[in-house]
């Protein structure tokens, strides 16, 4: 049985999900749910990034102890993404017995192929990215993403040999085009691995919070490093060996764009060390702003995406998001958008069409009892572009051909006017366009499942009653 495993980044839990979190969630959902469908075996990974000092400042902002605080904002993620009804398979949480268990066992294998050694570190380090930074990578001394200064830090450190990995990456990028995608990442990563590799300090010093390096107990490991192996814990590795053969390497690494080089550089490379073989692919999607806006704290403009499914239903959310950016450009949140789009691609396009076929059946056919045969060729080949689209991570292009194929059957409609061949008589002519209305139908719902999963769910009911009725409500209620 073919396997499909895809990730998302695991969250930091020192604020709620909002919009741009819930964007890589319901990426992968997608793909889970497609290829489940397909009859693959699927592991869809998430959770949350829990040994961060940005939590620990976050717990004690909200003056909690810090282990509560993350037992409450862990469950808040989780009972989030389900109200989402995101089929994620494991939600895994970084202060876990067993994560921590497969910490310890890369690193004892990275020490043991000789790439940990001890040394001083000084550098500029901003606690919101839990990153160091370059001075030339700063902008007027801020974080270029957080714009706060960051701090000075100068500590004993256990560093990893990033920097023997530089031929091994280029060769990567190389002989595995699509590692990693899109082609602006790729070349980040190209020009980052030629021209500044080196390597990095893996531990902190000071740091109580987090996992213990095994070689030396005082230490912290460094939070991304911690993180990036949650890919390894959520395959089973190292405990449990059937799972780990069946789905590492992973299939999918999905992640924003701002976390490219922690994926595509250390990553890797930290494979390498250990001897575990390398993911597949990572894809990196754009960056969402608001109303035109940065999401930011300060300006309070963060989407909560439970207030938002209070709004509209699910699946307006999944089909705006999905069909309105390209996935992997930068792309607006804008409600107005989202308000157009849901008025005129689902209440206007599909709600109407499914509305009228279906009062169609009632009035000129009510004893149909049938389903098709054979899939008609043109639902086949319906299905062949989604899965090509899919298959590209070409989101917005799958829901457009799905679209061309609801107007089609508009056009058919307009074009064989059912109700003046029931006028004339009906007779097999009106059957037969009614039939292919009621195929193209079927062949809609088929392809937008992983998508519109709720709608999917009353479109199958809705085509599968005999006598076909037209719906009590329309499947989206236009909105003002
Ligand atoms: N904990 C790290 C990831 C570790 S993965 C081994 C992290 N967490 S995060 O909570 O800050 O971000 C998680 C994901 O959300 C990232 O992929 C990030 O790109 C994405 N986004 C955060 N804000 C976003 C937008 N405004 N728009 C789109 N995606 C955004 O980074």
């Amino acid at each position: 049985m073919p396997k499909f495993f895809v990730t998302t980044p695991i969250y930091y839990v020192n604020a709620r999900p909002h919009i741009g979190h819930v964007y890589t969630a319901l990426a992968a959902d997608v793909l889970a749910r497609w290829r489940r469908r397909r009859g693959d075996a699927v592991l869809f990974s998430t959770g949350t990034d829990e040994n961060s000092q940005k939590n620990v400042d976050a717990a004690r902002e909200a003056g909690q102890d810090v282990r509560a605080f993350v037992d409450a904002m862990a469950a808040e993620w989780q009972a989030t993404f389900k109200q989402l009804n995101l089929t994620y398979d494991t939600f895994i949480r970084t202060t876990s017995a067993a994560h921590r268990r497969a910490v310890e066992a890369v690193l004892q294998r990275v020490g043991e192929a000789g790439d940990i050694y001890r040394g001083e570190y000084e550098g500029l380090y901003c606690v919101g990215c839990e990153a160091f930074y370059a001075e030339k990578d700063l902008v007027e001394s801020r974080c270029p993403i957080h714009r706060t200064l960051p701090e000075r830090i100068k500590e004993q450190n256990y560093f990893f040999r990033l920097g023997q990995y530089k031929a091994a990456l280029l060769k990567q990028y190389d002989e595995q085009p699509d590692f990693v995608a899109p082609e602006s990442a790729r070349n980040q990563l190209r020009h980052y691995v030629t021209h500044e590799l080196a390597d990095v300090s893996i531990t902190r010093q000071s740091q109580a919070w987090g996992i213990r390096l095994p070689q030396d107990p005082t230490q912290a490991v460094y939070v991304w490093i911690d993180a990036l192996i949650n890919y390894l814990t959520v395959a089973g590795w190292p405990d449990d060996e059937d799972k780990f053969r069946t789905f590492w390497p992973a299939d999918l690494h999905l992640i924003g764009k701002d976390i490219v080089k922690f994926h595509g550089v250390i990553w890797p490379a930290l494979l390498l060390s250990a001897g575990l073989p390398l993911p597949r692919r990572i894809f990196a999607h754009g960056f969402f702003t608001v109303d035109g806006q940065k999401i930011s704290k300060s300006l309070g403009n963060a989407i909560d995406p439970l207030a938002l499914a209070q709004e509209y239903p699910l699946d307006a959310l999944r089909y705006y998001l999905l069909a309105d950016i390209p996935f992997g450009n930068d792309g607006d949140f804008s409600h107005v958008r989202l308000r157009e789009r849901y008025n005129a691609d689902l209440a206007n396009g599909l709600g109407n069409l499914v509305s009228r076929v279906l009062t169609m059946f009632e009035q000129f056919w009510p004893d149909f009892s049938g389903g098709a045969g054979a899939p008609p060729e043109e639902a086949a080949r319906l299905l062949t572009s989604v899965n090509q689209h899919l298959a590209a991570l070409a989101f917005d292009q799958a829901l457009a051909a799905i679209w061309r194929a609801i107007a089609a059957l508009d056009g058919t409609v307009e074009a064989a006017q059912p109700w003046r061949l029931y006028k004339e008589g009906g007779g097999e002519e009106l059957h037969t366009v009614l039939l292919l209305l009621y195929n193209g139908l079927v062949a809609v719902n088929d392809a937008l499942a992983p998508f519109l999963p709720t709608t999917h769910e009353a479109l199958t009911k809705l085509l599968s009653a005999r006598p076909l009725r037209k719906p009590a409500a329309s499947l989206f209620a236009r909105k003002g």
